[in-house]
């Protein structure tokens, strides 16, 4: 086989993995690193600059040197920026198979940590940033409503990979389970982060419209982050982290 047609082929596999529910698209070092560290089975990689890969590697990952340097073929770098829209500086881009998790599976997670809800989230970006925080925090998993998929690539490269770290799914609409729903939002009372119940579904809203009405009634409580007067409200993303961040960092009450 000719170089270029199998450079044509790397492009059309890409290409067509960012629309594939069962694959991921790994863009940049940093999603790859922690994609790999919790256990993505990965099915190709390229790089622009494999030398650069192997320091990055040594410096960062020294728990992957091998596996991942070793899977690597090189690509020129014009090749790599046809692959995905817009090339990684870190020159790495790969593919591997999604953690495909129903939402009912979410749910059963027995230890006391949270579970995390968007309703119908807007962007890519703070979609990520809300995974990639619900995994710092140790939370149950992440939930989604709405059209968007969470696994999409701007998801995954706004989470730096952080999807295989916990569950991640689509929900058809917000779940029913024996958790404690928690509406967070804006127009409820003052959160005490002590307080909050074991096993929640802390449940947050678009970034436009914030929660639905339907949500609000069927939650258990409607608790707000206490904000300087003035300010309507935080970043979804940055709301998420706050109140997973308060519940880690507050002793239990009684405990
Ligand atoms: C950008 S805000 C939505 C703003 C929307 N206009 C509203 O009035 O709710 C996105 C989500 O972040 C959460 N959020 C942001 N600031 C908050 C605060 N101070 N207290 C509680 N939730 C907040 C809520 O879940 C909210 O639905």
């Amino acid at each position: 086989m000719s170089d270029a047609v199998a450079e044509q082929g790397l492009i059309r596999r890409y290409r067509s993995a960012r629309r594939d529910q069962r694959l991921a698209v790994l863009e940049g070092f940093h999603t790859l690193k922690h994609a790999l560290r919790f256990g993505a089975d990965l099915l190709e990689a390229v790089a622009s600059e494999p030398e650069q890969l192997e320091r990055l590697v040594a410096e960062l990952a020294p728990d992957l040197a091998g596996s991942l340097v070793e899977q690597t073929e090189r690509v020129a770098p014009e090749v790599l920026a046809e692959l995905v829209p817009q090339a990684p500086r870190t020159g790495v881009v790969a593919i591997a198979q999604r953690r495909r998790i129903p939402p009912e599976a979410v749910l059963v997670d027995t230890r006391s940590a949270p579970l995390v809800l968007l309703e119908e989230p807007r962007t890519m970006g703070n979609l990520g940033a809300c995974v990639r925080v619900a995994a710092a925090a140790d939370a149950a998993g992440v939930l989604t409503t709405g059209p968007i998929d969470p696994w999409h690539p701007d998801a995954l490269r706004g989470a730096a990979g952080l999807h295989f770290a916990l569950p991640v799914a689509a929900a058809a609409a917000p779940p029913e389970s024996d958790r404690p729903l928690i509406a967070i939002d804006p127009g409820g009372e003052d959160l005490r982060p002590a307080e909050l119940p074991p096993r929640a579904i802390l449940t947050f809203g678009s970034e436009r419209y914030g929660l639905s009405d339907a949500l609000l009634e069927r939650a258990d409580a409607r608790l707000a982050i206490p904000m300087r007067s003035g300010v309507s409200s935080l970043n979804l993303a940055t709301a998420v982290a706050a109140v997973l961040f308060a519940q880690r960092l507050s002793p239990r009450e009684g405990a």
